[in-house]
C-alpha cells in the first residue's frame, strides 16, 4: 500500500514516515521545503535504511499536486502540509488561510480526480480553545482563538461536509497535543526555523547555551506549581497513532475526530524539572508575565483513541526529555 505524505519532511511528518516504513508501508514524501530541509529526506532513509520517494511540491499549484498522483498508484493520504505558528498566524492571518486551506481543498480536488478518498488529517488540540474543563473529548463543541486555530477548524468543518456529501470518503481527524521528543537514533526531531514558539525548542537551546534564562510565561495560575499544565506526547507514539488511524480508515468510512495524547498532564515547571534530572543538565529559568491565548490546562481525554484504534500512547515525560537531548547534542554536536 502506497501512502502520500505531505509534510512529511516536517516534525511529525518525518517520524510518522520512518514509523510507516517499519510497518511495511511504501511512502511518497510531498514537501514544498518552506519549512524544513531536504538532509531531513537523508535523515530518514538513513534511519529506514532504503531510498524513500520524494516530491518537492507547493500544494497551492494545483497542478503539481496532480503530477504525484499521475506519478505514483496512492491508496491514501496522510495530510501534515501546513503552516503551524500560532504567534505567525496572528500577524499573518491572510497567509495561513491561503496556505492551509487552499492546499488541503486542492488535495481533496485532485484526490476525488483519482476516486482516492481514504484521508488522514492533521488537526490540533487548539480547537477546543479554553472553554472547557480538562480532559478534552472529541464530542465536545470547538472555538480556535486564533488564525492558525480556525484554520484547523474550517478544515475540519469541510472534511465533514465533504463526508455528509458523500459517504464513500474515509477521513479521520488527529487532534494532536503536545507533541515533543525525537526518534531515538538521534538523526530526527524538531527543526526549529528562526525563533521557536514552543516550549521544548526553548528548553533545549537553554539547556546548550546555559547562558540566558528560558522564559516561564505565568507562576501564579490555580495549577499545583502555578505554571500551565500540557499533555506532552512523544512524537513517536504520535507517529504510531497516525498509522493506526490509517489502518482505520482503510476498513471504516465516514469522519471520526481523535485526540491523540496521553491523558495525563504535566506542568511547565515538571517538565523543566525531569529534563534537568533524566539530563545531568541545568534549566536556569525566570517566571515572566504570562503569555496572551494560553488556556491554564490542556489534557487529552484518550479513550476513543484506545477503542476506536486499539492505541495508546506509550513514552513517558522522561523518555520525552532524554530523546529530545539527544536530538539536540547530535545536531549541534554537543558531547
Ligand atoms: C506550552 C506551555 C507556554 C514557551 C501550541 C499550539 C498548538 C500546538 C502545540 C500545533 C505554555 C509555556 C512556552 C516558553 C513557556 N501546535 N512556554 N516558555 O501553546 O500549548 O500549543 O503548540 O498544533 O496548536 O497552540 O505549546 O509549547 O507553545 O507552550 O513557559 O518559552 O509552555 O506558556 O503554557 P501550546 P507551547
Amino acid at each position: 500500500m502506497t501512502v502520500l505524505i505531505t509534510g512529511g519532511l516536517g516534525f511529525i511528518g518525518s517520524h510518522t514516515v520512518v514509523e510507516l516504513i517499519e510497518q511495511g508501508y511504501d511512502c511518497v514524501i510531498l514537501d514544498n521545503l518552506s519549512k524544513t530541509t531536504i538532509n531531513v529526506l537523508e535523515k530518514i532513509e538513513s534511519v529506514v535504511q532504503r531510498k524513500v520517494s520524494f516530491m518537492k511540491v507547493d500544494m497551492l499549484d494545483i497542478q503539481a499536486v496532480r503530477s504525484v498522483f499521475e506519478e505514483y498508484d496512492i491508496s491514501a493520504v496522510i495530510h501534515f502540509a501546513g503552516f503551524k505558528s500560532v504567534g505567525e498566524s496572528v500577524k499573518n492571518p491572510l497567509v495561513y488561510y491561503r496556505n492551509n486551506l487552499i492546499s488541503t481543498l486542492n488535495l481533496i480536488d485532485v484526490m476525488q480526480e483519482f476516486n482516492l478518498k481514504k484521508l488522514v488529517f492533521s488537526s490540533s488540540a487548539t480547537v477546543y480553545g479554553d472553554i472547557h474543563t480538562p480532559p478534552m473529548k472529541e464530542d465536545f463543541s470547538l472555538q480556535a482563538p486564533n488564525p492558525y486555530g480556525r484554520t484547523k477548524l474550517m478544515l475540519e468543518e469541510i472534511l465533514s461536509d465533504l463526508v455528509l456529501s458523500d459517504s464513500t470518503w474515509s477521513i479521520a481527524l488527529m487532534r494532536y497535543f503536545n507533541p515533543i521528543g525525537a526518534h531515538k537514533s538521534g538523526l530526527l526531531g524538531e527543526l526549529p526555523f528562526g525563533t521557536p514558539n514552543n516550549l521544548m525548542p526553548h528548553v533545549l537551546k537553554t539547556a546548550s547555551e546555559g547562558t540566558s534564562k528560558l522564559q516561564v510565561f505565568g507562576g501564579d495560575y490555580d495549577t499545583m506549581d502555578g505554571s500551565c499544565i500540557r499533555d506532552f506526547i512523544h512524537i513517536m507514539d504520535l507517529a504510531s497513532g497516525h498509522v493506526k488511524a490509517l489502518e482505520y480508515i482503510d476498513k471504516n468510512s465516514g469522519c471520526e475526530a481523535i485526540n491523540l495524547g496521553t491523558g495525563i498532564g504535566y506542568s511547565v515547571l515538571d517538565l523543566i524539572h525531569t529534563f534537568e534530572e533524566v539530563n545531568g543538565v541545568k534549566i536556569p529559568y525566570e517566571i515572566v508575565n504570562r503569555r496572551d491565548g494560553d488556556i491554564i490546562v490542556s489534557i487529552a481525554e484518550v479513550g476513543k483513541a484506545e477503542v476506536l484504534l486499539g492505541w495508546k500512547a506509550k513514552y513517558n515525560l522522561a523518555d520525552m526529555c532524554e530523546d529530545a537531548w539527544r536530538w539536540y547534542k547530535s545536531i549541534k554536536k554537543l558531547n
